[in-house]
């Protein structure tokens, strides 16, 4: 095995920073990182805003579910999706945008995530440890407004980045006969394999909190969907000028 490969086995999320300082030298390192990542049709969709410790960050922190990590962490990037530099490009080349695609909103975002995701595994090649906070949608409004985003640009999510001052084991994953198909979806499930997955989830519940949280991942699953699921982004969306075809 890689590397590469046994670093991205090996990513948990970090929740708690020392405070050894990230040197903007190395945030920027890393953004590049992220521009490296494969972007569709070439529309670079993605704009980070590094917000620094102090107010803005601890407004973000109440705005995202009050965690407290978003405002310790050493570097928090906010990760949006734009698609405003693009109604610029138009603009000078006095060519009317067609915009408010539902396309358009996905390639963003899939553009988004790919940039992310590179970043965090940059950081996580060189020691760091990151958590994305995708609780920033709970109040995205407000996020965007804090944020000064214009029309066509929203945040898809946050991301804590520092040095680790805890050491979680790594969460257990589906097993592979659930992710990796051959040749149809198939429709069958292996209750069995699932079973035990389950069982597998429990285990690393109850191992992390000494026994304060006992759930199974189809637990977990069926009781965060009996929720709603942030209703306000899509009138938040089309607002942006997102999601109007
Ligand atoms: C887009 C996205 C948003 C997330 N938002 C949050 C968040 O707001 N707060 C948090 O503590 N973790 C958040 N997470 C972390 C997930 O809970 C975590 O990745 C998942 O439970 C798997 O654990 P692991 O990263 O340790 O393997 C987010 C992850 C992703 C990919």
């Amino acid at each position: 095995m890689s590397d590469v490969v046994a670093l991205l086995q090996s990513h948990r999320s970090i929740r708690k920073f020392t405070d050894q300082p990230i040197p903007q030298t190395v945030v920027e390192d890393l953004v590049r990182a992220g521009q490296g990542a494969a972007t569709s049709s070439f529309i670079q969709a993605c704009t980070v805003i590094q917000v620094a410790q102090g107010d803005k960050r601890d407004q973000l922190a109440a705005l995202g579910g009050n965690q407290g990590y978003v405002s310790e962490a050493p570097v928090f990037l906010v990760f949006c999706a734009d698609m405003h530099r693009h109604k610029l490009a138009c603009e000078q080349h006095k060519a009317p945008m067609q915009s408010g695609f539902t396309e358009q909103f996905l390639t963003a975002s899939v553009d988004v995530s790919l940039f992310a995701q590179n970043v965090v595994v940059a950081a996580e090649s060189l020691g760091m440890g990151i958590c994305y906070i995708g609780a920033l949608r709970n109040n995205v409004e407000a996020v965007s407004d804090l944020l000064g985003l214009p029309d066509l640009v929203y945040p898809v999510f946050g991301l804590c980045l520092g040095y680790a001052a805890q050491n979680p084991e790594v969460k257990p994953r589906l097993p592979m006969s659930e992710v990796l198909k051959q040749e149809v979806y198939g429709d069958t499930q292996d209750t069995a394999v699932m079973a035990d997955y389950d069982q597998t989830v429990r285990h690393y519940y109850e191992t992390r909190t000494g026994g304060t949280k006992e759930m199974s991942w189809t637990e977990q699953i069926s009781g965060m969907l009996q929720k709603e699921a942030r209703p306000h982004m899509l009138p938040f969306l089309k607002k942006k000028g997102f999601l109007l075809k």
